[in-house]
């Protein structure tokens, strides 16, 4: 059993998708494990920490795998150079991505999307979305003091007091909870706002005040998965004229709300980016979805008319990748370790395990998830790579809006 770890091609991916102690595992396992070259060196990760776990280093890791372990969906091109029968893990963005999908189906992949792992006890060690949210969370807040010219806690000094800084999170998710806790630990005074009603003592309980609209709508606002409904045009105004009031008061505001398969909710708008002090700092987490702030934008902090800086960094976990990957490798591990049957040490996918049939993408030629089937037929990605023509936009940087 060959199991690959190719290094990212995306430029802005600095993650692994192996840890030297996964490799440990993997072979523990029985299975070999083929690292391409240079793949970890972003991660804090070097060839030789790999081939002390056991791995074996090479270039052209795909071609004989048979599960290969990545970050991000593999593209056209990795596609293409994986064997008929494959197994591919990774977190596979797959909405409105049905080309990519129609591709690894017609290359005979089995495509297993990491971040629909569903969110029960057993598979909590597998849930990419939490690991990698949690410490974007906290990255965020770091971002935010590293752009802010003031200092978090009250200080009182001979020479004067420093007043606390005032940071209001919108999204108390699992991201917003561990910037809560980060913004409160380097002395903060900190809000939070969400849609769900769970979220309430939650915030509180790590000594925020909450801020919300709480009415019937919020009441309901929750679904049996533990996840935000979309919420009405009558709501949304209602939240917008309470975040308007209380964000103007605020020094740093950082969003987080996500809604599964759907485009990030926007929440701040450009009047009230406009109603903040100059100097403030907005974090944008939502950025990849589309953002919940006016103005953000992928990959820059925009610096508005009256001061106020937008973040909006791609790949936020990326910016810790050295603690990110160790995690996300750890997850991978841990799904992985169920196609091995520990008494015989054969190698035989559950096919029947729900966790399996939950994130399966692709299998036999077709796609099979149930949410992702085609509604018209897709021509399937050509292996003519755009990832070098999307680099520049991708590339983080300072950027002045005028
Ligand atoms: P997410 O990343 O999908 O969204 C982030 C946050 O944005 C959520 O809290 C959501 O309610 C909020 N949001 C959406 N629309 C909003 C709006 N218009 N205004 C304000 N906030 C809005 O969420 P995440 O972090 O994945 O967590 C979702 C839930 O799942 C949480 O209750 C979390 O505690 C729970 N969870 C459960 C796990 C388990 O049981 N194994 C593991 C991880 C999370």
């Amino acid at each position: 059993m060959l199991i690959a770890v190719p290094r990212e091609t995306d430029p802005i991916e600095s993650r692994v998708a192996a840890s030297p102690d996964t490799v440990k595992r993997f072979s523990a396992l029985g299975a070999k494990v083929l690292v391409e070259a240079g793949a970890g060196l972003a991660s804090g990760i070097t060839d030789a920490d790999y081939v002390a776990a056991g791995a074996e280093i090479g270039t052209s890791v795909l071609k004989t795998a048979d599960i290969v372990l990545k970050v991000r969906r593999p593209n056209a091109a990795e596609t293409k150079a994986m064997k008929p029968g494959a197994i591919v893990v990774a977190i596979m963005d797959p909405y409105g991505a049905d080309a990519a999908l129609a591709a690894m189906a017609k290359a005979g992949l089995s495509s297993f999307a990491m971040e629909l792992m569903p969110r029960i006890t057993r598979a909590q060690v597998m849930d990419v979305l939490s690991s990698q949210a949690n410490l974007a969370g906290y990255r965020s807040v770091i971002d935010a003091s590293a752009e802010y010219g003031r200092a978090f806690p009250m200080m009182m000094t001979a020479a004067g007091t420093v007043p606390a800084t005032k940071i209001f999170i919108m999204g108390a998710g699992v991201a917003g909870l561990q910037a809560i806790a980060t913004a409160r630990r380097l002395g903060a005074v900190v809000t939070a706002t969400d849609v769900r009603p769970a979220s309430k003592e939650q915030v509180e309980s790590l000594g925020a005040k909450f801020v919300a609209v709480e009415d019937d709508e919020f009441k309901q606002a929750e679904t049996a998965a533990g996840y935000a409904k979309p919420m009405s045009a009558e709501y949304q105004a209602k939240q917008a004229a309470l975040v308007a009031e209380h964000i103007k008061k605020q020094d740093i505001v950082i969003t987080t709300a996500l809604i599964p398969g759907r485009p990030a909710p926007r929440l701040v708008s450009a009047e009230m980016v406009a109603s903040m002090k100059t100097g403030s700092v907005l974090v944008d987490l939502a950025i990849e979805r589309g953002g919940n702030i006016e103005g953000a934008k992928l990959g820059e902090v925009v610096t508005t008319a009256n001061g106020v800086k937008i973040v909006g960094h791609n790949n936020m976990p990326g910016r810790l990748a050295a603690s990110s990957s160790l995690l996300y490798a750890k997850n991978l591990y841990a799904f992985v370790e169920m196609f091995f049957d520990k008494k015989t040490k054969a190698f035989a996918v559950p096919w029947d395990d729900e966790l399996v049939k939950a994130i399966l993408l692709t299998r036999d030629g077709a796609v099979v998830h149930p949410n992702f089937q085609p509604k018209e037929p897709v021509a399937a990605e050509e292996p003519a790579d755009t990832s070098v023509a999307e680099a520049p936009k991708r590339a983080s940087k300072s950027k002045s809006a005028s």
